[in-house]
């Protein structure tokens, strides 16, 4: 892991040639502004960091598109958590740096977030038009970085692991005008043996419960009705200022949000099962904005393995805890994250795991093939799990899975949900798309533009494995 360089500069590598006269501030003189296109890979965080990096260059006036081909600057935020993800980086970073060498020299190439904070001098090395690297810490800067390089064309990486400071509200980049993602905390200090988000996103910090608040009474005047707390591990948020001695301090958080007039719903991921408290559970029971769903990984069945990622709980642990959580909160929705073929996963392993998932039956599972990262705990083990075991015990669960939410479905029918109204479907205007409080995503048909509100839908049908319905009432 390149974790050692820190606020590494380089400038006119050498590799680039240099313009005497760059093009792109003729650009600007003209009046003419750059134009930036984004790429974004991975989790929640990863485009809410995104949001933030549109934010920071809106300010500054650059323009934004959607096609790379017009684009002056290019950036890429991207995710390490698993290989394939890094792979898909490297095809697009090779595509866009052919790119600029036969057609547009003075583009702009940049990769920023976690590939570019684990991997810093090494893609600089492997890409040879690429301008800047960025890592996570850094990204609050990354105004300043795109403007230099469009004066110079030269190559830049930025890392730094001195990150203490939260990036700025992102109000001008909210894709939606209905909900909108709020970094409550991030980095993480579980060290999970198989995973690199610790080494990438590091410690746990937590912003203090004033400023989220001021963030969502601003998103709340601008219209926003919904707001999904960010961290990778919201449950062990934790107040700095002390607005309580008690340790539930996640609990207390959204108490104080649910206050806020105009928001309607309040949503948090991700959590992990050794941080939920009770008084967390509780609170999503008592507080009426508060939406009764929860995403809490379990990553494996088998006791055996969880020892061996290092997560702190066991089986029968994580099943006390989902009884705990359904006793408490009716209709609650539960979610979770399956690993397949971790080092030394037998076929029995794999059995406790697929036998908890059916006796659980969880609303969705977002199931992965293990792939080692290099600089964690389980890269010292062998990886000795056949690409195609790990194949067959994915489509297994993926298949249970959808047997699962088929029959969950199947009971809904006949039932009134609410949903908040999210967007019409873009083939057919009158048909509009939003999720219940528990989120399963629901479409019906309404002539009248019911975005932003809050409807109750009867469900009549499942069409291709998703909820319709019809209009009961609008709150
Ligand atoms: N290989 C495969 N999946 C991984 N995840 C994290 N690290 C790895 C890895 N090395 C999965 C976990 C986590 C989700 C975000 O990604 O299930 O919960
Ligand atoms: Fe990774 Fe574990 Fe932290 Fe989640 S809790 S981010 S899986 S180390």
């Amino acid at each position: 892991m390149n974790n050692k360089i820190s606020q590494h500069r380089i400038l006119n590598s050498g590799k680039i040639s240099r313009r005497k006269t760059p093009r792109l501030f003729a650009r600007q003189d003209s009046m003419c502004q750059p134009k930036v296109f984004i790429q974004t890979f991975g989790c929640q965080m990863n485009k809410y960091d995104s949001e933030v990096m549109k934010s920071l260059l809106l300010k500054e006036g650059y323009e934004f598109t959607d096609n790379w081909q017009e684009a002056d600057v290019i950036l890429v935020n991207t995710c390490s958590v698993r290989q394939h993800a890094e792979e898909r980086v490297y095809a697009y970073l090779w595509k866009w740096s052919k790119y600029k060498q036969e057609t547009k020299p003075n583009l702009i190439i940049g990769i920023c977030g976690c590939m570019a904070q684990k991997e810093g001098m090494n893609i600089l090395n492997k890409i040879p038009h690429l301008n800047l690297v960025c890592g996570t810490y850094s990204i609050p800067r990354i105004h300043e970085f795109v403007k230099d390089l469009l004066k110079t064309g030269g190559r830049r990486i930025e890392i730094s692991e001195d990150y203490t400071d939260f990036p700025p509200p992102v109000h001008e980049a909210r894709e939606t005008k209905i909900s909108a993602w709020v970094a409550i905390m991030r980095g993480c200090n579980n060290y999970c043996a198989y995973c690199v988000v610790p080494y990438v996103r590091g410690r746990e910090i937590s912003r203090s419960v004033e400023e989220i608040e001021n963030e969502v009474k601003e998103l709340a005047r601008k219209g926003i009705k919904e707001v999904t707390f960010l961290g990778q591990n919201v449950n062990s948020y934790n107040i700095k200022n002390k607005i309580s001695k008690i340790k539930n301090d996640f609990a207390l958080l959204l108490k104080r949000i649910n206050d806020i007039n105009g928001i309607e719903r309040i949503r948090f991921t991700t959590s992990h099962p050794k941080d939920m408290s009770q008084a967390t559970i509780e609170a999503i029971r008592d507080l009426p904005k508060v939406c009764e769903h929860i995403h809490i990984a379990l990553q494996s069945g088998s006791d055996k393995i969880l020892k061996l990622m290092n997560r702190k709980y066991t089986r029968e642990q994580y099943k006390e805890l989902v009884e705990k959580i359904r006793k408490t909160i009716p209709k609650v929705s539960i979610t979770t994250d399956i690993m397949v073929g971790f080092p030394t996963e037998t076929e029995d392993d794999f059995m406790d795991t697929y036998n908890l998932v059916k006796e659980i039956e969880f609303d969705a599972s977002y199931i992965f093939k293990y792939s080692p990262r290099p600089g964690t705990k389980a890269a010292e083990f062998k990886d000795d799990v056949p690409e195609e075991i790990k194949q067959e015990r994915l489509n297994k669960l993926l298949s249970l899975q959808k047997r699962i939410v088929q029959k969950q479905n199947e009971e809904l029918i006949g039932k009134e949900v609410e949903i908040l109204v999210g967007c019409h479907i873009l083939k057919d205007k009158s048909k509009y798309f939003g999720k219940t409080r528990n989120f399963k995503p629901v479409s019906f048909q309404s002539d009248k533009d019911l975005t932003g509100k809050l409807v109750r839908v009867k469900i009549t049908e499942i069409r291709g494995g998703l909820l319709e319905g019809v209009l009961a009432s609008q709150n």
